[in-house]
């Protein structure tokens, strides 16, 4: 397995190889060194260590340094990440990336006009994103080529390989066999300027599967299933790893939507050893050469036998039933049979005003054609749809092979609208207009996640998760209560009929029709990239050059005003918080008006301080502006577990641009005090946690020992009172800063260091 086979057909004679070889040794020293048998998520994830030999491994304790194959991104959160990488002054990506402009187009009246207009409103977006990835080697796949994970899927997973991705639902990669996560914009940054990416070591699930699927049950009610099981918080920390003869009665892309949904318990990921029906798909997405290196690099692609668990769960597809998950979150599992009875016993509405199939968990060629082959059975007996009905491809593929093939015709047919190449509805790019809004409603889609308000900002609407199959079905009787493996429809002659069990073809049998051409390459050379310049207006109000944040001056910071002294949960979400405000992702200026606005202030209310040096109320980022702008740097006081929630790096990126220093916690979520480290920011904790009842919210602070500023070394935090000035409390601090992060602060950021490093 030491042949040159591309890691991509649509980066052929490019250099990117699968590196089995390395692969193969990674693990066999790993495996040496615990002297154990492997899982294979750990196969795949030691087989990415940065230092196999010196790497500390410790299931769910250490933090592992590793080298992804890959990087995607996705169009909304690309736009800070490719800001932030062109600040690091280098000249094209360490590794492969690529983006996909998928999450900005708006469901409104059908895929073709939907898809036009979204060219028009976010064209600098699109413009920008076309630009910046031609200089810099990136793939660009524009508006209208699908969703990142089925693309992902279709061109770039490979068996044994790792990738991360800028999108939560990165994992469906897992589908092919590979490792993917998905995590923020700054760890892309790192993996795109060759910096080792960080996880904590994670945790194994082995799910094994028996039996074989049939009837009304789908791949998705297997993780449906597991998901009402493990709930939203179960798999967190840990790879969800598939095994079991049971695997063999899945596809690929089957396989994909299991790992899809993995990301709705938790989970770091989740991934099928490689077996054959991989390599049909890799074979039918013209891929053969990779599905024959697999094969004979097999062995490291599945468990080593006897491999240890930290938890084992065990589902008998024999008989599993089909589920519906939900409303309002993804857990609520209920089998098919009993879902009528919960509908009512919950008052769940029971007119089903909307049914949507696909997104990039479910619109696969054999997704849409079993729920074709119900459509058709409906037609047949003279029925429309009694609900609306969309229908999203997946990938502008999957659109034009199910046109060439007829797919498409019996939906639109049946009464489907056929929507835009991607997310739309799913992250609530819905224009919605059946319902008003507050009235208490239902929907039931194929995606993922159904979360109040998800999918049209309704907080009423009841939404449900299920396969595509029930989707469909569902569509016909217009009801919830309604279950096709035991209930009947009228047809259009008044006669009773069953639906049949829905057929599927698994991969088409004529190939899959690419459709339009959708994908930029960068240009080869190097030369050719350099005159590139990058697209940003200077009076967009959506995008923004990141100008590098001043270094570290040398002294320790001395009378800095507490910004804020937060008290209870502070989220990234409250300090950095979302809605209206991603439209503004790529314009550091413009989201900094929603810095910290969620965090509630001790004896205050949210987004409402005194100003210190004025006396005057202002909203935070006002308050911290004007300190900025006054020349005094400020420090946050947090609670515990600051800045949980998500992985955005916005919410250290806005502290640091409104002329913050420090942030001081009881403790901080991990993610969120690198991402600070990484902007220049310090983030210190008490070193005795009963102290930060000590400190006022109106308080000035020197901080002593940032000049002597070592790994373990302590700060002092010296608290003055701000009418009098005088001394109040001396405070010790610590810090978890490495010798490295250390450089990042003095440098002013990690990328400024990185700048200063490609410029010498
Ligand atoms: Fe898009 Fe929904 Fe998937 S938002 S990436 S289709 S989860």
């Amino acid at each position: 397995y030491d042949q040159k086979v591309d890691m991509s057909q649509v980066e052929k004679g490019k250099g990117y190889y699968i590196k089995y070889n390395k692969l193969a040794e990674n693990i066999d020293i790993v495996r040496k060194r615990l002297n154990r048998p492997l899982t294979l998520s750990e196969k795949i994830v030691y087989g990415h260590l940065d230092d196999p030999h010196g790497q500390d491994i410790n299931r769910g304790v250490s933090y592992l340094k590793l080298r992804p194959d890959r990087v995607a991104c996705q169009d909304a959160t690309a736009q800070m990440a490719l800001l932030q990488f062109m600040s690091a002054g280098l000249p094209e990506v360490a590794v492969p990336t690529t983006v996909h402009c998928d999450h900005l187009i708006e469901a409104q009246v059908g895929g073709v006009k939907d898809l036009a207009r979204a060219k028009e409103i976010n064209k600098e977006v699109y413009d920008f994103l076309a630009t910046c990835t031609a200089k810099y080697g990136i793939g660009f796949w524009k508006p209208g080529s699908g969703i990142i994970h089925q693309i992902l899927l279709e061109n770039y997973a490979f068996p044994g390989g790792m990738m991360i991705g800028t999108d939560s639902h990165t994992p469906n990669a897992g589908g092919l066999g590979m490792i993917a996560c998905g995590v923020g914009g700054a760890d892309a940054v790192d993996v795109m300027a060759d910096i080792p990416w960080e996880l904590k070591c994670p945790k194994v699930v082995g799910v094994e599967l028996k039996g074989k699927l049939s009837g009304w049950t789908a791949p998705k009610d297997i993780i449906l299933k597991v998901a009402g099981e493990l709930t939203v918080k179960g798999g967190t920390g840990a790879i969800i790893e598939y095994k079991g003869p049971g695997v063999e009665s899945l596809s690929a892309t089957g396989m994909g939507t299991i790992c899809n949904m993995g990301a709705e318990i938790g989970a770091t990921t989740s991934v099928f050893p490689y077996n054959d029906r991989m390599g049909a798909y890799l074979e039918a997405t013209k891929r053969g050469d990779i599905a024959k290196l697999a094969k004979g690099f097999q062995k490291n692609l599945l468990p080593d036998q006897g491999a240890e668990y930290d938890r084992h769960i065990e589902i008998d597809l024999n008989n599993l039933e089909p589920y519906i998950n939900g409303p309002f979150t993804p857990d609520l599992a209920t089998p098919l049979s009993k879902f009528a009875e919960e509908v009512k016993k919950n008052n769940w509405p029971d007119e089903l005003k909307v049914s949507l199939i696909g997104s990039c968990t479910n619109s696969s060629y054999e997704d849409m054609s079993r729920s074709a082959s119900i459509a058709e059975e409906a037609l047949k007996h003279g029925l429309k749809v009694k609900a609306k009905f969309t229908i999203t491809p997946g990938s502008e593929q999957i659109r034009a092979t199910i046109e060439r093939d007829g797919q498409m015709q019996t939906l639109s047919e049946a009464g489907g609208v056929v929507l835009a190449n991607a997310c739309g509805p799913c992250i609530g790019q819905w224009d919605r207009t059946d319902v008003k809004k507050g009235e208490k409603n239902s929907i039931i889609t194929s995606y993922n996640r159904n979360f109040t308000g998800r999918n049209d900002a309704n907080p009423a609407t009841h939404a449900f998760v299920a396969s595509p199959d029930l989707v469909t079905a569902m569509a016909f009787a217009g009801s919830l209560t309604f279950n096709p493996v035991t209930d009947s429809l009228k047809g259009a002659d008044g006669k009773e009929f069953k639906f049949s069990d829905p057929s599927g073809i698994e991969l088409p049998s004529r190939g899959y029709d690419p459709g339009e051409s959708t994908f930029a390459a960068p240009p080869e050379s190097l030369k050719e990239r350099e005159d590139i310049a990058v697209a940003i207006s200077p009076d967009s109000d959506r995008l923004q050059f990141l100008a590098p944040f001043k270094a570290w001056n040398k002294e320790d910071p001395k009378g800095c005003p507490v910004l804020i002294k937060a008290v209870g949960k502070c989220t990234t979400d409250h300090i950095s918080a979302g809605g209206p405000w991603l439209k503004y992702r790529g314009h550091l200026q413009n989201i900094s008006n929603n810095c910290l606005i969620g965090a509630v202030p001790e004896g205050g209310k949210p987004n409402e301080l005194t100003n210190l040096m004025t006396g005057e109320t202002g909203t935070v980022p006002q308050v911290a502006a004007h300190y900025r702008d006054n020349g005094k740097p400020w420090v946050v006081i947090g609670d515990h577990n600051y800045g949980e929630g998500s992985s955005r790096e916005h919410a250290a990126l806005e502290p640091r641009y409104l002329g913050g220093t420090a942030i001081i916690t009881r403790s901080f979520a991990r993610i969120h005090e690198t991402n600070c480290k990484k902007q220049g920011l310090l983030p210190l904790t008490f070193k005795d946690e009963a102290d930060y009842d000590k400190v006022k919210p109106a308080t000035y602070v020197d901080l002593e020992g940032v000049k002597e500023l070592a790994p373990g070394s302590e700060v002092t935090m010296v608290c003055k009172d701000a009418k009098s000035g005088e001394e109040y409390a001396r405070i010790p601090l610590v810090h978890s800063f490495n010798a490295g992060q250390i450089e990042w602060h003095r440098a002013g950021s990690a990328l400024n260091l990185m700048a200063a490093k490609a410029k010498a």
